[in-house]
């Protein structure tokens, strides 16, 4: 069991809600591809026994399980109450905490901390890496996976199109995601006393469940501030109007395939 612990900015459970709202049972029925793509990224971590992992935004846990299940001692944390509920429920021998990832502190350094799928949200990219190199010992490793330059460009595109056909304009509209090129992120990482060793950016189409309700459910669950100045009226009238705008591209044989692009990074704390 690890005996650290992680001194944080918690938010109040209605404010984490209010910024943070995560249907799990959604999540963990139709959105199992975002740790089942994860696993590739546990090769590269390559985590051994005895070792102390720190998975930044651990969702509901299956990765951090993965990485408990090679022997490592892993701690999860989320920004999200509700997946930190579900990952303690799901996993109850592994130990999970609420923190910020622009925020937390650790008392004892980890060999590696690792992130899949999380960090294009966390558009104070500084703040999270100076949290992450606090919490590393010195050689330690940052694996990370996330949203790369260019990621869900056809959504996106679709999204700000729709809502300007009902009078919405880009500028009113919150993109909560932040989807930075591997110069950009490895620059970053460099400035703050990380050896970027590895950086990739790659296509990564990605098919989703739910066949024809497939690109309306992705959009429910994570494209939700796009619509905040909506009437629930507009918002439901919205959905059918993106999906015509993507059909051409993203949808085949009953399938619809969301157009990811993902950043994979290495870094060493020097
Ligand atoms: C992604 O994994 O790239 C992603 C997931 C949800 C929203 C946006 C991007």
């Amino acid at each position: 069991m690890i005996e650290k612990s992680i001194l944080c900015n918690f938010t109040t459970y209605e404010q984490s809600i209010a910024n943070n709202n995560w249907d799990t049972a959604l999540y963990e029925d139709k959105h199992t591809f975002v740790w089942q793509y994860g696993e590739d990224l546990l090769k590269l971590l390559n985590p051994k026994s005895g070792e102390s992992i720190l998975d930044l935004g651990c969702g509901t846990g299956q990765l951090t399980d993965k990485i408990a299940q090679a022997g490592a001692e892993a701690w999860g944390i989320d920004s999200a109450p509700a997946m930190i509920e579900k990952a303690r429920e799901n996993y109850p021998h592994i130990r999970f905490d609420v923190a910020d990832a622009t925020n937390f502190q650790v008392e004892q350094p980890f060999d590696a901390v690792f992130s899949n799928a999380v960090l294009h949200w966390v558009k104070e990219a500084d703040s999270a890496i100076a949290s992450i190199r606090q919490s590393l010992k010195p050689g330690g490793r940052f694996v990370a996976e996330f949203g790369g330059k260019g990621n869900v460009q056809a959504i996106v595109t679709a999204l700000y199109s729709a809502l300007e056909s009902i009078g919405i304009p880009q500028t009113q509209v919150e993109n909560p995601w932040y989807y930075p090129s591997i110069g950009e992120y490895t620059t970053l990482l460099e400035q703050q006393g990380f050896d970027a060793i590895y950086a990739i950016l790659f296509p990564r189409p990605t098919p989703l469940a739910e066949g024809e309700a497939g690109i309306a459910n992705w959009i429910k669950m994570f494209a939700g501030s796009f619509f905040a100045g909506l009437s629930p009226e507009q918002q439901i009238k919205i959905i059918p109007v993106i999906e015509e705008y993507l059909k051409p591209t993203l949808y085949q044989q009953g399938t619809w395939t969301a157009d990811y692009r993902r950043i994979r990074i290495v870094a060493v704390k020097l």
